[in-house]
């Protein structure tokens, strides 16, 4: 029985056609709102091998979709040029059941574009650092930012959104213009100037605005997938100086958090990460804080470090940015693997 399931599977595989996801996925809308019709669309990746997990992720933005990262950075099938699919080996349904959700409404195939809520980190205070001791800029530079850094935190206090958007914002403007067309997500590369993202997602564009695809996926003919959408951006932006930070404890309380960077990655760097999870009011804040740093090897290289305590952990990623699956795909399922099964 068993092997008949990996022959069918094995079939499924081969057979990969062009503008078909193999069959063995899910995919829907959660109705969340009956009123306003407010539907979040879901593709969902059972585990390859029997597990109990379930992984849930929500791409940022806001307003990207999470798509992104099922055919871009954890999932079983990425997309050629020729838009046919090809296997990820390292994918996170390997070692647990994967949901992905288009949030919030507006976002990929969710509808209507309206909006709700979101919050964001924001991290501005790391900006600076990271790129004095990453070489972007100089040290002048480097303290200069630090005194922007001070006028954005006086701003967020003030309640202006608008003021505090325009100063906090100047701090990576000003970074952007001294340090050339780096890309922020991964400091390593130049961001080529003919892509606003960065990287070319031409492909998984093209793959799910496919009518086949479309049709295969439960959504409407008429709707357009878009990587990042500006509507639902637009409305949550008034919430990007509310920090989520306080919600954090009450989620430690009940749940085991892991919280992962890419080295490489400037925007939400590290450091940023670093600060946040270390001020955090919590009842192991000490002993979290005084967790000794492990070095993760794998085929006797150093892919990364961890530190943990009770239920938070915090994983770095060498050799990645800030898509850390698409950039360290063997390092980013062990970490997973270490997360589900009590390591870390
Ligand atoms: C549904 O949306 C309506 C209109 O925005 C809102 O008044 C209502 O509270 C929402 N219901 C729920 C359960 O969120
Ligand atoms: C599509 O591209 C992939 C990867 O380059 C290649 O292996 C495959 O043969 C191509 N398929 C078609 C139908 O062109
Ligand atoms: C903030 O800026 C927007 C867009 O420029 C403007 O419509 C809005 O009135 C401003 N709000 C305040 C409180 O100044």
């Amino acid at each position: 029985m068993k092997f008949l399931g990996t022959l069918i599977s094995l079939f499924l595989i081969l057979s990969v056609s062009f503008g078909q996801i193999p069959n063995n996925f899910e995919s829907g809308f959660f109705l969340t709102n009956e009123t306003t019709d407010a539907n979040l669309f879901f593709l969902f990746y059972p585990a390859q091998t029997q597990s109990n997990n379930l992984l849930i992720f929500l791409s940022g933005g806001p307003g990207c979709s999470s798509e992104l990262a099922a055919f871009f950075e954890n999932g079983p099938y990425f997309v050629n040029p020729n838009l046919t699919l090809y296997s990820n080996p390292y994918s996170w349904n390997t070692v647990a059941n994967v949901l992905y959700i288009d949030s919030p409404v507006g976002t990929g195939f969710s509808y209507p574009l309206v909006m709700l809520w979101s919050t964001h980190t924001s991290q501005y205070g790391s900006l600076g650092l990271y790129a004095y001791t990453h070489s972007l800029i100089d040290y002048e530079q480097y303290i200069e930012t630090q005194g922007l850094y001070e006028s954005c935190k006086a701003a967020i206090k003030s309640g202006d959104y608008n003021m505090t958007s325009t100063i906090c914002n100047q701090i990576m403007s000003v970074i952007q213009e001294y340090a050339g067309d780096f890309n922020p997500y991964d400091v390593t590369k130049t961001c080529p100037p003919s892509e606003p993202l960065c990287y070319d997602f031409t492909p998984v564009s093209n793959f799910l605005n496919q009518a086949s695809v479309k049709q295969q996926l439960g959504v409407s003919s008429s709707s357009e997938w878009n990587l990042c959408n500006t509507t639902p951006y637009n409305e949550i932006i008034h919430d990007w100086f509310n920090s989520p930070i306080g919600y954090i404890p009450t989620l430690l309380e009940n749940y085991k958090v892991l919280v992962y960077s890419g080295i490489n990655g400037w925007i939400c760097n590290f450091i940023g990460s670093e600060q946040w999870m270390g001020q955090l009011d919590w009842t192991y804040s000490s002993q979290y804080n005084n967790a000794p740093r492990h070095i993760v090897y794998i085929d006797q290289q150093i892919s990364g470090y961890y530190q943990s305590f009770d239920n938070l952990a915090f994983f770095s990623i060498n050799g990645a940015g800030h898509m850390a699956p698409h950039d360290q795909p063997a390092t980013t399922l062990e970490m997973v693997k270490m997360f589900l099964n009590g390591t870390i």
